[in-house]
């Protein structure tokens, strides 16, 4: 049996008082928080390390693509802040991806456990028609770049994936039981869907072998944000 994924809120927030209202009600109910563009780009790296001294695992999710110097830099920054894990894009290519793996070591304080790091495939925000340089793309050609983008990830020693509740059940075949895989669009069978259209339920993606479980609107927005979280908690488990 696969070991229950992890929940992570993901805090989107325009304001770092909001974030820290539904932090605090969270605390010791959800290991793991996510701080995006919109919250960083609002409260920055202070907020960042407050959510950490909470007792909070911090996915900094900024998805850097960049020439590799750039982002090389920019993941020793996020390193020496003490996050757990952050996002960079695969289609930056190998040498942007072990860039980052270079910032990340040059960062790292010796006895603390370094941050994971994890390329993002294709967005699921994504269509067959958004492919560019593809005309004729069909959802199978966008499901086997994203494969081809994990496994890629993967020779470049990347520690995982995100990747849509569609793909984990594939993209563990071919990589393997220790490839870190981070799911979003994840939603009860009978919750509202908003703008995500490649949703699965936190026990499919549980089942597939997903290993991070991301939330956002389901409980930040609920009425009882400890009880929807409870409840995804209850169904991955
Ligand atoms: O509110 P909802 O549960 O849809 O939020 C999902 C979170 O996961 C958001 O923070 C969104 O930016 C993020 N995300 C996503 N799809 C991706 C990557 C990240 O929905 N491919």
């Amino acid at each position: 049996m696969n070991t229950p994924p992890a929940l992570v809120v993901a805090l989107d927030f325009p304001e770092e008082n909001q974030a820290l209202n539904l932090a605090r009600k969270l605390r010791g109910v959800v290991p793991w928080v996510k701080v995006g563009l919109e919250l960083y780009l609002a409260s920055g790296r202070q907020f960042v390390q407050h959510l950490k001294k909470m007792g909070f695992s911090v996915f900094l999710d900024l998805k850097f693509m960049d020439i590799p110097n750039t982002v090389q830099a920019a993941t020793a920054q996020v390193t020496a802040m003490g996050v757990d894990m952050l996002t960079i894009h695969a289609l930056g290519g190998r040498a942007m991806c072990e860039a980052a793996l270079t910032g990340r070591a040059q960062a790292h304080e010796a006895g603390t456990t370094p941050p994971l790091i994890l390329g993002v495939t294709l967005l699921t925000s994504l269509g067959p028609a958004d492919l560019a340089w593809q005309p004729r793309g069909t959802a199978e050609s966008l499901h086997k770049l994203t494969l081809d983008l994990a496994a890629s990830a993967q020779k470049w020693k990347l520690d995982g994936v995100v990747c849509s509740g569609r793909e984990v059940c594939d993209i563990r075949n071919t990589c393997g039981a220790s490839f870190q895989l981070l799911t979003p669009g994840i939603r009860l069978p009978d919750a509202a869907c908003g703008d995500q259209a490649r949703v699965c339920t936190p026990a499919q993606a549980a089942r597939d072998g997903s290993n991070f479980l991301v939330v956002g609107r389901p409980i930040t927005r609920a009425e009882n944000p400890v009880q929807a979280a409870e409840e995804y908690l209850r169904d991955m488990a």
